[in-house]
């Protein structure tokens, strides 16, 4: 496989910034190298000094939960970073394409249009599948980059794995960006595991869901090692900040947390979706996958807004094609799932 072909010959050239903790990697010493002030920081912990630039310690962490090697981790101020620089690294404006399946995450669109990026949207189905036809047809010599996101965003299905295979054999000219914020939620295997099979995938991951450490961004992308020195290369040199590493470190070593966290949720899920059932006008709850389902209603944005008046906040998916009168509802604590049914029910009634 050779990446040089899928990234801009600028990158992939560049000479990054060293920054001081990359030049010298001790702990212990008089450091007088970063500029620092060596006061402290007048609150109660120190953060004085520059955090590790390439995160080791939590890719250490991370490498054993997910089966990969460090060298196979970049992490980024959130997904949304991630994203951001897969396209800098591999699509020139005016030159190259990337493909999306809306209905999905909008950052993927956001991100393009910041970088003065082209895309080619190719819907999913009614059944909110991959139109795998479709994308086979939209895909030409300078497409780039071929998003999917499963479980999806904001239809909260997860896509047909052998539909995923077929398009990772099919697409020659770049890489599939396999966004699975959302897979601790699902039964699904994460695709990290067959990267060594398929060195054009790149898998996105997030702690912002089932580790609830949203505040934190920290979004991880996992790829072939010579992928992930590019990325390290194009990132801003401390992109995650000393706090955030020390948090996620202690984080990473309770995984009760996280495994009770999403034991309770999908019990919510259940819960709240049996109790939504037996309102007559819900015209579909879609099959999810992940922390949140969608919900397609008579009068959705009345609704939606009726919500909002009790302080019951949901996400209107109204306005978007093949979402139409669909609300995404996040599960919540039980007794925040018990008053959203409530207040639906009273919605229908008045
Ligand atoms: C599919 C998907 N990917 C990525 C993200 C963003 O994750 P992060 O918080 O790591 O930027 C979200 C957030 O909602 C999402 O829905």
């Amino acid at each position: 496989m050779n990446f040089e072909n899928f990234i801009l010959p600028h990158i992939w050239n560049l000479k990054p910034y060293s920054s001081a903790r990359d030049e010298f990697k001790g702990k212990e010493g008089i450091f007088l190298d970063a500029n620092e002030n060596p006061l402290g920081s007048g609150v109660s912990e120190n953060w004085n000094r520059y955090p590790d630039p390439l995160q080791l310690g939590i890719k250490e962490q991370l490498a054993a939960i997910k089966s990969c090697s460090t060298n196979q981790i970049f992490l980024g101020n959130g997904s949304d970073e991630a994203i951001d620089l897969l396209m800098r690294m591999s699509c020139q404006s005016g030159v190259h394409n990337i493909i999306l399946c809306p209905p999905t995450y909008g950052m993927y669109e956001v991100s393009a249009s910041i970088n003065h990026i082209e895309q080619r949207k190719v819907s999913l189905s009614k059944n909110y599948q991959l139109d795998v036809e479709g994308i086979l047809q939209t895909i030409d010599q300078n497409t780039r980059l071929l998003f999917l996101c499963s479980p999806n965003n904001p239809t909260g299905n997860k896509l047909k794995r052998l539909d995923i295979y077929t398009l990772i054999e099919s697409f020659k000219t770049g890489f599939v960006v396999i966004d699975e914020a959302y897979i601790d939620f699902s039964d699904e295997p994460s695709f990290i595991l067959e990267l060594a099979k398929y060195p054009q995938v790149i898998v996105m991951q997030t702690l912002s869901k089932a580790y609830g450490l949203a505040s934190l961004r920290l979004g991880m992308a996992f790829a072939h090692p010579s992928l992930i020195q590019l990325l390290n290369k194009i990132k801003p040199p401390y992109n995650i900040g000393g706090a955030t590493q020390e948090i996620v470190f202690k984080a990473l070593k309770n995984p009760s947390f996280k495994n009770d966290s999403v034991r309770l949720i999908l019990a919510e899920r259940t819960r709240l979706v049996d109790s939504l059932q037996n309102i007559p006008d819900i015209i579909q709850i879609y099959p999810s996958d992940a922390n949140f389902i969608l919900v397609h209603f008579k009068r959705a944005t009345e609704l939606f807004n009726y919500l909002i008046e009790s302080q019951l906040i949901t996400r209107n998916r109204s306005s978007v094609a093949l979402c139409e009168d669909s609300i995404r509802i996040t599960i919540g604590l039980s007794e925040e799932n018990d008053k959203l049914v409530q207040l639906i029910k009273q919605f229908y009634s008045a």
